[in-house]
């Protein structure tokens, strides 16, 4: 363990908190309640966190503290005792998911050491990922989306048509499906949570190769600490839409807007990363209560080991 590594003793600490937002959200799952459903995770989330023996900082979290009273941006979380962390969440990724009962909501958190993960504002993010095993820059967020597709296929010696890209189903990714589909790749068209969708590229299991499209900038980060994890790449460039955005981003030392971050620029250390499942999806099952019992399903990664844990969890109601 280096000098600035995260202990690695963190690892399940970190599991029960993802775990105790996701039985939190769970309790409101199909109720057409977002917010509430939200609320919930990030009341359950933030009292975890504060049993915890660590002098965390919320780096990405529910907003700037004018507009979010809990987990905002710059909030001091843990008993400020232990190791200085830098703390990414989102109790709820995938608010509509949860309130619509649909699958493959999450709640995710990545830690790292202080200083070390960028502090993204609230805006969009042009992303490009893939899982791991190709040579660094196989994927380029400048190339299109059909010659990203063709570079990978050439990189797993497949051809385009047996590439499959997940992309949010958006009209504002209608030239990029229309760019995927005209090579012949298959399109995996998600209604919301990319942090999952970037994480699929990672899991042979769900099929999925390649990432491409614009989500959340906060979203961005929490899917590259996974994918430090597990050896994936990705590069993302933040959107601004308006002045207000591009302020915000200044306020958080973002001084090139239009800069290309890769994936070692966005987490800039070793990190740990938990994902509990809400409802089901491709990687993760969501919680169930079954005979008196709760059981929850969860992702637990380190990228200074790449240790990869499934975590399933049961306890008494
Ligand atoms: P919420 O959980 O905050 O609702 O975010 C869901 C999500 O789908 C993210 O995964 C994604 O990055 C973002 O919303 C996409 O934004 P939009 O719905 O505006 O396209």
């Amino acid at each position: 363990m280096s000098g600035t590594d995260l202990d690695r003793s963190l690892v399940l600490e970190a599991v029960r908190v993802t775990e105790a937002a996701a039985i939190a959200a769970w309790k409101l799952v199909g109720r057409g309640d977002e917010k509430a459903a939200d609320q919930a995770a990030v009341d359950a989330m933030r009292t975890a966190l504060n049993t915890l023996e660590i002098d965390g900082e919320i780096v990405i979290g529910e907003g700037e503290r004018d507009e979010a009273p809990m987990l905002y941006i710059g909030e001091k979380v843990g008993k400020g005792r232990g190791a200085k962390i830098d703390i990414a969440l989102d109790p709820l990724e995938g608010t509509t998911l949860t309130a619509k009962a649909m699958g493959s909501a999450l709640a995710v958190m990545a830690w790292a050491p202080k200083g070390t993960l960028l502090n993204a504002p609230d805006t969009y993010m042009d992303k490009i990922a893939c899982g791991p095993g190709f040579k660094e820059g196989v994927i380029n967020l400048d190339a299109s989306p059909g010659d990203n597709v063709k570079a990978l296929a050439k990189a797993k010696g497949v051809k385009p048509a047996d590439i499959t890209v997940c992309v949010l189903d958006r009209p504002r990714h209608s030239e990029i499906i229309n760019g995927l589909r005209e090579v012949g790749a298959r399109v995996y068209l998600i209604t919301d949570g990319d942090v999952a969708g970037v994480m699929n590229t990672a899991e042979a299991a769900t099929g999925v190769d390649l990432y491409i499209g614009q989500g959340g900038a906060p979203e961005g980060v929490l899917a590259c600490a996974a994918l430090k994890c597990v050896g994936g790449q990705f590069q993302g460039r933040l959107v601004f839409r308006n002045a207000d955005e591009k302020a915000r981003a200044e306020r958080l030392g973002v001084k090139d807007f239009d800069r290309l971050y890769t994936l070692n620029e966005i987490v800039r250390a070793d990190a740990i990363f938990a994902a509990t499942g809400v409802t089901t999806g491709a990687l993760l099952d969501g919680v169930r209560q079954e005979a008196g019992f709760i059981r929850t399903h969860s992702l637990v990664m380190n990228s200074a080991s790449r240790t990869v844990r499934e975590v399933r969890m049961k306890r008494p109601v």
